[in-house]
């Protein structure tokens, strides 16, 4: 009996043919994070033009002791999407001199960031107790019931801004349902500014942005034998601001059909045809209010940098 294995598709098959074969053409952003893209993004947030992680980290190191006051004490702490914990350690740090015990939560999909949070955590703050747990936003956030005593839940980053209005506060009222009254949660937030200031953070001098970008395709290359030529995509990056939000952008430079080999899908680009890869929005104190206020949490309090760039928002449940 002849029996073909079948071809192991990736899981996101699916959802990539939806949204090439969609018009206007999408692709969905979480496949911009493979090892590489989370390394390139490493490299983003270093990049001269990319403010926000160092905005972010400014007002953390010097409001640690102020925020960790306002949250109250004793808490645990959980991190939704820590990645290696860069910014995490300061706060870590504040918390330990007000409490004896101090457990820390960081959550990711990506085991390896995982592992080297734990490492840079045990350095920067040897009385945390550090537990990973590996986890994706689709499954629930179950693993939050289980964690006793009081709990702040760090989202850092302006990593919020990556969803749609509805699915921001879809995914903030799935962690308040997981979460008792009394809760915190500090909420990073990237604030709407000039047009000048935020394009180059996502249009850098030496294109890290757009090699963040096309490695999307590259993954595409490889997991499903799809033949895009790097080389004839440009990325894009536009400032709307009827939708407050940076829109980001690969754009077909000339006519051509790219083949999705294994997905037996061929799609056709007309010149200046682009597909729709990610969104950052930008928000304003009362677009984070209501954010936050629809999705079960009361905002206490609102951190800034000098340039009110950057937003470190204290909600409680
Ligand atoms: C990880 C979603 C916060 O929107 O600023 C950076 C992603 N994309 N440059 C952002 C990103 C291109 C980033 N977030």
């Amino acid at each position: 009996m002849i029996s073909r294995a079948p071809i192991d598709l990736p899981v996101y098959t699916d959802e990539v043919v939806r949204g090439l074969t969609s018009r206007p053409k999408t692709l969905p952003c979480k496949l911009l994070y493979d090892d590489r893209g989370s390394a390139l993004f490493e490299e983003i947030t270093r990049l001269p033009e990319y403010y926000l992680t160092r905005t972010e980290l400014e007002i953390l190191q010097e409001r640690a002791i102020e925020i960790v006051q306002a949250v109250g004490t004793p808490v645990s702490i959980v991190e939704l999407g820590a990645g290696t914990a860069s910014k995490t350690g300061t706060l870590l740090r504040a918390l330990a001199r007000r409490q004896m015990r101090l457990k820390y939560f960081p959550v990711d999909i990506s085991p390896a960031a995982l592992a080297d949070a734990k490492k840079r955590i045990r350095g920067q703050c040897p009385n945390a107790l550090v537990r990973p747990v590996v986890a994706d936003f689709s499954d629930g956030f179950h693993f939050l019931r289980e964690i006793s005593g009081r709990k702040l839940v760090l989202y850092l980053g302006s990593s919020i801004g990556n969803f749609e209005w509805n699915d921001a506060v879809a995914m903030l009222s799935r962690v308040r349902e997981q979460l008792m009254p009394g809760d915190a949660l500090l909420l990073g937030t990237d604030m709407v500014k000039p047009a000048d200031i935020l394009v180059p953070a996502y249009d850098d001098a030496q294109g890290v942005t757009a090699t963040f970008s096309k490695n999307i395709l590259m993954r595409l290359n490889r997991e499903l034998g799809a033949d895009f030529d790097l080389d004839l995509f440009r990325h894009v990056a536009e400032w709307v601001p009827s939708r407050s939000r940076m829109e980001i952008f690969l754009e077909s430079m000339r006519p051509q059909t790219v083949a999705l080999r294994m997905a037996h899908l061929t799609i056709r680009f007309i010149a200046g045809e682009r597909i729709h890869t990610e969104n950052s929005h930008k928000y304003t104190l009362e677009m984070i209010e209501r954010m936050l206020c629809v999705s079960g949490f009361r905002l206490e309090k609102t951190w800034f940098d000098k340039r009110e760039w950057f937003g470190l928002n204290l909600a409680r449940a």
